[in-house]
């Protein structure tokens, strides 16, 4: 006999195996209920205030589902541009009636995309977020390096990772934020840090900067 748990179960797995690609009406529902979850919402605003983000700032989030932390950078970035990425269309569509006004004003830019397909964005920018979404992208360490190529010299990136598997514990989060650091490390950025949000389980946002080119020309990324 199934039980209430069990029902709970299979809800919860059917929402996390569309967490990677939300489609259809599933991915309707998941797109809503991740806007309305309140450790999503903190996590995202808590991410957005670790970035730093100024008034005239050029900011891109990859993976923006519905659009919380656009409409956050947003906000912040009230002179800049926004920019946001995500490979389902669902999500692209929720996230640009979230963000609507700023859509019209030209000031929030969404387009469906994977991250090994990025569009053009112009001048280079100067943060990029990435929230519970680097686990799913092809080749990690050469997507940061591409991303790492459109920042100006200084620029941010923050990774940000609550998992979300079943039994994820404080420990889970430790480990995702080494991995998250490592990777970061790989793709040639530098000032790297953690930060942690103490939700359960906890959320690890891992910040670093694009270094400054040696003087004299070349370059100090790592290959
Ligand atoms: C688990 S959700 C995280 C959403 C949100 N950033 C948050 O946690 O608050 C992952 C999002 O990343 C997107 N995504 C996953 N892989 C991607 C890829 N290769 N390119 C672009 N978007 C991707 C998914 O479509 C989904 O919207």
């Amino acid at each position: 006999m199934r039980t209430g748990t069990d029902l709970k179960q299979r809800v919860i797995s059917t929402l996390v195996s569309q967490a990677g690609h939300p489609r259809g009406a599933l991915g309707r529902l998941e797109g809503w209920l991740f806007a309305y979850r309140g450790s999503n919402r903190q996590r995202n605003r808590w991410a957005v205030g670790l970035l730093a983000v100024r008034p005239t700032d050029r900011v891109l989030e990859v993976g923006c589902e519905p659009g919380i932390a656009i409409a956050e950078l947003a906000r912040r970035a009230d002179r800049g541009q926004v920019y946001g990425i995500d490979h389902s269309e669902v999500m692209v569509r929720q996230a640009t009636r979230r963000n609507a006004a700023a859509v019209r004003a030209g000031r929030v830019h969404l387009t469906r995309a994977p991250v090994d397909q990025l569009p053009s964005f112009g001048e280079p920018l100067d943060a990029i977020l990435a929230v519970n979404t680097l686990g799913f992208w092809p080749d990690p360490v050469r997507r940061l390096r591409e991303l790492r190529d459109l920042l100006r010299t200084g620029g941010r990136i923050a990774l940000v990772s609550q998992p979300r598997c079943p039994g994820a514990t404080r420990d889970t989060t430790t480990r995702a934020a080494r991995e998250l650091a490592d990777l970061l490390t790989r793709a040639g950025f530098d000032d790297i840090r953690t930060e942690t949000l103490e939700l359960d389980p906890p959320v690890a946002c891992v910040l670093a900067v694009r270094p400054t080119p040696p003087a004299g020309g070349g370059s100090s990324i790592v290959a």
